[in-house]
This record gives C-alpha cells, structure tokens and sequence, in this order.
C-alpha cells in the first residue's frame, strides 16, 4: 500500500458538511447565512457574466497566468506596490501556499482561537505544530499575552490572526500587529482580513511595504459576492512574494474571476454601498438582540455571532424555515453565528426567531 505522508496521516479525517443549497431539494426562498458570502447573488457580475461569456479564449484557453490587468487594479484598489500583490483562486489558496513555502517540521505557528479552522490544515500538512491561544468571551485579546507566547515559542515561526476575527468579529488593532511584526523579525505575522471591508478600522496591507514578515491576506468571497468564483490575493513583501512565486500556480485563477474581480474593483460604489446595507442589517439585528435580552458580539465582519438557550433547536428550527445560519456550539458554549446581508434578509431572520422564542 501507498503510505500517504505522515503529516497528513495524522490529520483528522475530513468531515463533510453537506452544502444543502446545491441538492435538489433546496427551497427557492432559501436564505444562506452560514458560510459568511453574500446571500444576494449582485446584479453586477451576472450582466458581466453575460458580456464576457463569449470572448475568444475565456474557456479553451488557459488565464493570464500573472493575471496583470486585476493585480495592477488592486494595486489601485490597496494603496500597495503591484510587485508585493499576488493573487491565488482564493485567500485560502493563498495561506495554504504561504505554509508550504516557509514552515517545516519543527517550527510551531501561534492560532488566537477560537478563529478560522481551515487554516490549520495548512499548517499541519507541512509538520509544523500548531499553539492555539483561546481568547475568551467578551474577546479583548491581551497584546502583552500575545508578544509574551510568541516569544515563549522560540520565537513562534509564525502568528495566524483573523481581523476581523470569525467566528467572534473582534478586531486585532493595525499598531498590534505592527508592533508584533517589529518586535519579531523571525515570525511571520499572518494576517487574514477576509472581512476588512466590513470593519471600521484600516487594513493593514501597507505595512507590508516597511514590514517583510507581515503578509496580509484578502479575498473577493465575502464583501464582493464572489465565493463562487474563487478570488483572492495578499500582501507582502517582495522577498516573500518571490519566495511564494517559486510553487504558485497561476494557471488557477479563471479568466472569469480575473474580469469580474477586474469589474468589481472598478465599479467599487456598488460593492460599497451592499457594504453599508450589511452594516446597518448588522447594527439593527445587535439592537434587536439586546432588546430581546440575547447576548450578541460586537462584530467588525459581516456577521453576528450570539447567544441563545438552545443553539441546536434553534440551528434546526430557522433551517426548517429556509434559513441557514452556523451552529458554533462546539467551540463557544450557546452560540449562533448568523451572516448578515440586506434589510429584508434581516427582517426575514428576525421575525423566525421571534416566532421560535422557547429556544432563544
Ligand atoms: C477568516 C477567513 N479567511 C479565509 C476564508 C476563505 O476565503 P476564500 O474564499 O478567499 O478562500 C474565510 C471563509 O470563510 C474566512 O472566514
């Protein structure tokens, strides 16, 4: 028999969660709220899908493999050196490409958790060990705490934090992580800001230009509608681009994402005006949890994450409703974790809840 390798051997086997809005029998008013993309599919890529559909090459040839024109306008679009952008089918492409190229057996990589689970298959198919920090409820991570457990590990090769942090919607301050950066030269300071165009505070790509052991990574999945399509992209430094260059693949990223991420970046107003929509739902379903006594998690991304008696009648009793929402019971005791997009979509989850009130 073919032995696999023993990193990933050791991994837990992988679970399948069923993406019941692909099986035939989803309803037609289904509202998807648990995977944090946009409920609303954007009027703006499906005429764009139109016009594309059918230019020469878009299927049988294969996509600009530097994909130029996008990361020229996200250049644009970031403030940041079109040299220290590098795009991937997707942030997660991208963080797991960034694990393969620099962690081995040996080095230990520091997770604030709860956070993003994902990424810690990427660290642990390369033999790297993972040190997760639990940062407890009401989620006010302790920048000393931080610097003090990096510097423990060796220092750590590498720190994992999310910001806006999903599933719990705090926000790391830009001067935390550059202090960390500064303070370790040797750590990578990973920073994923899949949400930050929902957060009220600056994304920390620039530093990139004064920092090499930062790099940022950002997505087109969540505030720009585009999970589908498999866009993403990060920042960093020219060393660490050109380290990443040696095993990217560029042939990944399809011409269709490269041009609706193109249009999207040029029609920034639409994506920015969904953006006040999904903060304000956000705002107001905040109040309506605390008008109803609910605990609820300020949040800097896209999503709500709170507090009910029972997490799993409620989980089943919206899905019943044709909502579909995050039971993150296994990691925070009670809690729910709800996407938020447009008003009616809030309205919509606000009045099942209120009718499913023994559970809350
Ligand atoms: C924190 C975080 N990073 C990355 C991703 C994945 O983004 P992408 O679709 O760009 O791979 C997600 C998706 O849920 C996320 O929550």
């Amino acid at each position: 028999m073919v032995k696999p390798s023993r990193f990933v051997s050791e991994l837990e086997p992988y679970k399948i969660t069923p993406q019941d809005v692909w099986s035939a029998g989803a309803p037609e008013d289904l509202l998807k709220l648990d995977w944090n993309e946009s409920p609303l599919d954007f009027d703006l890529y499906r005429d764009e899908l139109r016009r594309i559909a059918s230019e020469r090459g878009m299927v049988a040839w294969y996509p600009d493999y530097l994909a130029l024109e996008l990361t020229d306008e996200l250049s644009r679009f970031t403030g940041v050196d079109g040299n220290l952008i590098l795009t991937f089918p997707g942030s997660d492409v991208g963080l797991e490409t960034l694990c393969r190229a620099y962690l081995e057996p040996g080095d230990t990589v520091l997770a604030l958790t709860p956070t993003y689970e994902n990424f810690f298959v990427y660290v642990l198919q390369t033999g790297a060990k993972l040190d997760k920090m639990d940062i407890a409820p009401p989620f006010a991570p302790d920048v000393a705490a931080i610097a003090a457990r990096i510097e423990a590990l060796g220092p750590a090769k590498a720190a994992y934090i999310a910001r806006p942090n999903n599933p719990c919607g705090y926000m790391v301050s830009r001067d935390t992580i550059e202090m960390l950066a500064a303070r370790f030269p040797d750590t990578m300071i990973i920073v994923d800001e899949a949400y930050i165009e929902f957060a009220d505070e600056p994304s920390c790509a620039s530093l990139v230009e004064r920092l090499p052991n930062i790099v940022v990574a950002r997505t087109f999945s969540k505030a720009f509608g585009m999970a589908g399509l498999r866009l993403g992209y990060f920042c960093a430094s020219l060393e660490v681009v050109n380290t990443v260059n040696k095993i990217r693949n560029g042939k990944n990223i399809s011409m269709f994402a490269q041009r609706l991420g193109l249009h999207a970046l040029r029609n920034y107003g639409r994506i920015a005006a969904w953006i006040a929509d999904v903060k304000a739902s956000r705002a107001r379903f905040g109040e309506w949890c605390r008008q109803n006594s609910l605990t609820c998690y300020p949040s800097h991304g896209n999503f709500v994450l709170f507090k009910v008696g029972r997490p799993n009648e409620v989980c089943s009793a919206l899905k019943a409703e044709g909502i579909y929402v995050r039971n993150r019971n296994a990691m925070l005791p009670g809690c729910v974790r709800a996407t938020m997009g447009s008003r009616e979509h809030t309205d919509r989850l606000i009045a099942s809840l209120t009718r499913m009130r023994e559970y809350l």
